[in-house]
C-alpha cells in the first residue's frame, strides 16, 4: 500500500512552529497581495492566502488593480509597498495580463520583501545555496519529504517541468540535498523512459493526468504539483474509474480536481505519493506564511540593530 503524503498535516506542523514566532514579534507580520484582474483560479489562490494570514495572526492587505494596468503603473504600486514599513512581504499573483512585463514587475519588488523568492537576487541566493526567501511550492515539497523522512541524498530525482516558479527552483533544491537531478519537459524525447528512472518523481507540467503507469517505476516516490479542474463528465469518468467518492464529487459539483499524474497510477505503483487535492497545495501557502514571518523577523531585527547603533 502506498503511503499518502498529506500536505494538510505538514501544513499544521508548520503553523504550530510559526505561531510562537508571530507572537514574539513587536507587530504582526504584514503581507501585501497584489491580484491584477479577475482570473478565477488566481482569485481562489489569493483568497486562501488572505485566509491563512488571518488564521495565523498576520496582517494582510489585498490590492486589486484592474487588468488594464500598465507595467509602469504596477511597478509604481510595488515601489509604494516597498516603502511601507508595516509591509514585510509583497506577493504579485501570477500570471499577469499580457501587456504587463512580469520580469520588470518582479525586479521592482524589494528583495527583502520578496516572499515568493522570484526576484533574480533571491534566485541567485538559491543557486548559490545561500539563505534567502525560496519559491514556496518547491520549498513546500522539500519540507514534505523531510517531514515524512524521505531522504533525497544519492537518489535520482526527475523533475518534469522547467518553470521559474516550480521546476527550476525544485531541481536546485533537490541538488543541494545531494540528489542526482534530471530536469525534463515537453520536448524531452521518450519522457516516460526518463521518468521511469526516477526514485523521486516531481511532476509540475500543468497537463491533466499526463503521467500514467508507464512513467512510474515500482516503488518510486511521486510528488504531483499539478492542479487541474476537470469539467467534462467522460473525462472525469475515465480518470476516476472505480473511485466512487471522486465521481460523487463530480456529480454534486460538476467538476473535480486532478493533478498532472493519473491518480490510480500513483496509488498503484508508487511507495508514497501526494494526493490532489490535499498534497502539495496546502504547503505552497504554508511556506508563503513562513517566508513572510521570516521577512518580518529579519526586518524587525535590522530595525532594532539600527536603533541600537544610534543609541550606542
Ligand atoms: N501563481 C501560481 N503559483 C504562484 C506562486 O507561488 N506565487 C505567485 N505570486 N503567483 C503564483
Amino acid at each position: 500500500m502506498a503511503q499518502l503524503l498529506e500536505g494538510t498535516r505538514v501544513r499544521d506542523a508548520i503553523y504550530e512552529e510559526l505561531r510562537p514566532r508571530v507572537a514574539a514579534l513587536r507587530r504582526p507580520p504584514g503581507l501585501a497581495v497584489v491580484l491584477v484582474g479577475g482570473d478565477p483560479a488566481s482569485e481562489i489562490y489569493v483568497r486562501n492566502k488572505v485566509k491563512a494570514c488571518a488564521e495565523l495572526g498576520l496582517a494582510s492587505e489585498k490590492l486589486t488593480p484592474p487588468d488594464t494596468i500598465s507595467t509602469d503603473e504596477l511597478t509604481a504600486l510595488v515601489r509604494e509597498l516597498n516603502e511601507q514599513p508595516e509591509i514585510d512581504g509583497i506577493l504579485v499573483q501570477m500570471p499577469l495580463p499580457k501587456q504587463v512585463d512580469a520580469r520588470e514587475v518582479l525586479l521592482s519588488v524589494d528583495p527583502a520583501k520578496d516572499v515568493d523568492g522570484f526576484h533574480p537576487f533571491n534566485v541567485g541566493l538559491l543557486v548559490g545555496n545561500q539563505p534567502g526567501p525560496r519559491a514556496c511550492t518547491p520549498s513546500g515539497v522539500m519540507r514534505m519529504l523531510r517531514h515524512y523522512g524521505i531522504s533525497v541524498k544519492g537518489k535520482h530525482a526527475v523533475v518534469v517541468g522547467r518553470s521559474d516558479i516550480v521546476g527550476k527552483p525544485m531541481a536546485m533544491m533537490l541538488l543541494h540535498e545531494h540528489a542526482t537531478v534530471t530536469i525534463c519537459h515537453s520536448r524531452t524525447p521518450d519522457l516516460a523512459a526518463t521518468c521511469r528512472r526516477a526514485d523521486i518523481l516531481v511532476v509540475a507540467i500543468g497537463r491533466t493526468a499526463m503521467v500514467t503507469e508507464e512513467f512510474i517505476s515500482e516503488g518510486a516516490v511521486v510528488v504531483d504539483v499539478g492542479m487541474n479542474r476537470v469539467t467534462d463528465r467522460e473525462e472525469a469518468e475515465r480518470l476516476f474509474a472505480g473511485d466512487a467518492r471522486r465521481l460523487d464529487t463530480f456529480a454534486r459539483t460538476g467538476s473535480v480536481l486532478v493533478g498532472d499524474v493519473l491518480p490510480k497510477a500513483m496509488a498503484e505503483r508508487s511507495s508514497a505519493y501526494t494526493p490532489v487535492p490535499g498534497g502539495v497545495g496546502p504547503l505552497t501557502i504554508a511556506m508563503l506564511m513562513a517566508n513572510t514571518v521570516e521577512a518580518a523577523e529579519r526586518r524587525q531585527a535590522d530595525a532594532q540593530s539600527w536603533i541600537d547603533g544610534r543609541a550606542g
